[in-house]
């Protein structure tokens, strides 16, 4: 599945988070957006799975303040921007969110099934599950605790399972590395390369270079809501400007 962004911009009120960004992700690719906090990576993300126009209608004439949103998103080559979040997610594409906010009260394999509400049939379900817990073990032994207990590498663990039980032909990912252990990192890090290798396009934001660099194949830089350079790791690190401005090393 292929994602194109061209033009797109986000205000809230006077301020700008997102300023004209273009991206774009190929069939089968793992993409990175890499900036800094505040960067927009976020702000990106929600405005391609549609939470942006939905937090902009939903919000019209309460305290919420002036959202403007403008650009195109083409998924397949099909513009989507003007679908409501549930109609994009029933296209494919499905967004992780930033330290997974997983239901707490909820079990483990009730936070699953959510993920799956859209399925078909019973059998698709069960196909998922097992699908998710060869991936992560460690959420089967844990299918019948609260969510609220798991640490925080099982819960970014339960995120990215959440959104696989979903017919999910592109994922996107917010900054699955944060706030997390180096082992835990580089067992993430493998696990998202099988989840390519299922076939899925993965565009993936990060502030952790070192974690980004090792996953994917190309990279965005996002700086200030500008989309300011992209390339390959080698291609990026071999800039001056952009290796000691924004990659920081
Ligand atoms: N709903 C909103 N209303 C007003 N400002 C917002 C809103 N959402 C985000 N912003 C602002 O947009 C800017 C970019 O935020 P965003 O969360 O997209 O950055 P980020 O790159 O994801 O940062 P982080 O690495 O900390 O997650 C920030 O200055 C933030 O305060
Ligand atoms: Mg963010």
């Amino acid at each position: 599945m292929q994602l194109k962004v061209q033009g797109l911009s986000v205000r809230y009120d006077q301020a700008t988070v997102l300023n004209n960004a273009a991206l774009e992700v190929g069939k089968g690719e793992v993409v990175g957006i890499i900036g800094p906090n505040g960067a927009g990576k976020t702000t990106l993300l929600r405005a391609i799975v549609g939470l942006v126009g939905w937090e902009r209608e939903s919000l019209k004439g309460t305290v919420g303040g002036k959202i403007t949103l403008r650009g195109s998103v083409l998924l397949n080559g099909e513009e989507i921007s003007h679908l409501p979040p549930n109609e994009i997610v029933r296209r494919g594409l499905v967004l992780c969110p930033e330290r997974g906010r997983p239901f707490r009260e909820m079990t483990v394999r009730e936070n699953l099934e959510v993920g799956a509400y859209l399925a078909r049939s019973k059998a698709v379900v069960e196909e998922r599950l097992a699908r998710v817990f060869e991936l992560f073990p460690i959420l089967e032994e844990r299918q019948n605790q609260i969510s609220g207990i798991l640490s925080g590498g099982e819960r970014t663990m339960l995120a990215i399972s959440r959104s696989l039980m979903s017919d999910v032909q592109l994922l996107v990912i917010d900054e699955p590395s944060v706030g997390l252990a180096p082992l835990v990192k580089d067992l993430l890090c493998e696990r998202i390369k099988d989840i390519h290798r299922m076939g899925i396009t993965v565009p993936v934001t990060e502030q952790d270079i070192g974690f980004a660099f090792k996953l994917i194949q190309r990279s965005y830089v996002l700086s200030q809501g500008q989309m300011i350079a992209s390339g390959t790791p080698e291609a990026l690190l071999s800039d001056d400007m952009i290796r000691k401005t924004y990659l920081g090393l």
